[in-house]
């Protein structure tokens, strides 16, 4: 048996998304600057999906711009509005991914700008108090927090947010990489000036993600080439990527109601087992609060094997994670929990669902926890 719980960090691809891309991988190769028939039935597919998602968000196809993934829409939003419309100063949080942390931090050190912490509860939610703080004590900042923390989960009040920039001129860049087809989202009633995506996070291909950019603001490309993507990102498309994309965001859209209710189902569900279960246990974020209903980080108590936990997971067929990604099998680096302040002594383990999860699943994880835990209780 093998079971599936690391969502946050990549989801499989769906059938109907790989079956969307499959003329694009054989039969429609043109490439999409092509001005005979074989690019303009690419083009046609770009352009296409290009309206799926700004249909989508309530934004105009224009506002949309096709990159390699998140990182790259992160990369761009951040240095594109800094370089471009003059910024000297940014608000971020220490729990951001680190697309958003290392490339701010790498204009803070070229002194471009002067970086500022938004402050954090417990739970990982901004002090909004300070942030206004923050706001209207400098001239205008760019300010970058994450729509939902990929490690644990918790939601940023994304109005509220959005209407303090706006009422201090701030731009605001929303990473909505864990949240993008998994929420329906009206762009603009939000007040957020740029938000990215990926695909593989909503099974969609991975390599492939998008900037939203709003037509309020002006920047210039941070890849330069040619005049793909309305002269905003040089290089051919990654034509059977971006349909994939744009599949993946409808099937998503289309199932999301069913799928929000059986996912959220599941993680409440694993929060009463482990309750249950499990004398001593903990949860890293506000899982039962304002919460992305995916993702579940929960803090163990403290067990002898707390750093083989993981790895007895995976030997038992359950991948989960230790944090992001990039730290997996271990939470020693995770600047997340550092960040919350979490108890590092003790395992934490992000668990992360999809519409592919089964309550049978969570059952078995659950065994498997059962029997590292009874070591102890
Ligand atoms: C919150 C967040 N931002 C950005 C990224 C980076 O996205 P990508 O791996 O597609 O570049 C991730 C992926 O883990 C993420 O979870």
């Amino acid at each position: 048996m093998q079971i599936y719980l690391d969502n946050a960090a990549t989801t499989a691809l769906d059938k109907e998304v790989f079956e969307a891309m499959l003329p694009y991988l054989q039969e429609h190769f043109g490439n999409p600057s092509s001005i005979h028939s074989f690019g303009r039935k690419t083009r046609a597919g770009i352009e296409s999906a290009r309206k799926t998602i700004a249909k989508s968000l309530n934004v105009s196809p224009s506002e949309i711009f096709f990159t390699s993934g998140g990182t790259e829409a992160i990369n761009m939003a951040i240095r594109c509005a800094i370089d471009d419309l003059g910024i000297k100063h940014a608000i971020t949080s220490k729990i951001e991914h680190h697309a958003v942390l290392h490339t701010l931090e790498s204009l803070e050190n070229t002194g471009k700008i002067k970086l500022s912490f938004v402050k954090l509860d417990k739970k990982g939610h901004i002090d909004l108090v300070q942030l206004e703080e923050l706001l209207s004590s400098n001239e205008q900042s760019f300010v970058s927090l994450m729509h939902a923390n990929n490690e644990i989960g918790n939601l940023l009040p994304i109005k509220r947010v959005g209407e303090l920039c706006e009422k201090y001129k701030a731009i605001f860049h929303c990473d909505t990489t864990q949240t993008m087809a998994h929420y329906k989202m009206d762009l603009k009633s939000f007040h957020v000036d740029m938000v990215n995506g990926a695909a593989h996070k909503f099974h969609g291909p991975k390599g492939i993600g998008f900037l939203y950019v709003s037509s309020r603001i002006k920047i210039k490309p941070l890849i330069y080439g040619g005049s793909q993507e309305r002269n905003m990102r040089g290089g051919t498309e990654n034509l059977y990527g971006i349909v994939g994309l744009a599949k993946a965001f409808e099937v998503a859209i289309r199932d999301l109601d069913t799928h929000h209710a059986h996912v959220q189902g599941l993680k409440t569900y694993m929060i009463e087992q482990l309750k249950k279960n499990i004398s001593g246990v903990d949860f890293n974020g506000d899982a039962e609060g304002s919460s992305l209903y995916t993702v579940l980080n929960v803090l163990f108590p403290p067990t002898e094997n707390a750093e083989m936990m993981l790895f007895n997971l995976d030997i038992a067929g359950i991948a989960a994670s230790g944090g992001s990604a990039c730290t997996s099998g271990s939470n020693q680096g995770s600047h997340v929990l550092k960040g919350i302040g979490s108890d590092m002594n003790r395992p934490s383990i992000r668990f992360s669902f999809s519409k592919y999860t089964t309550k049978e699943e969570i059952d078995f994880c659950m065994s498997k926890l059962k029997e590292i835990f009874l070591v102890k209780v």
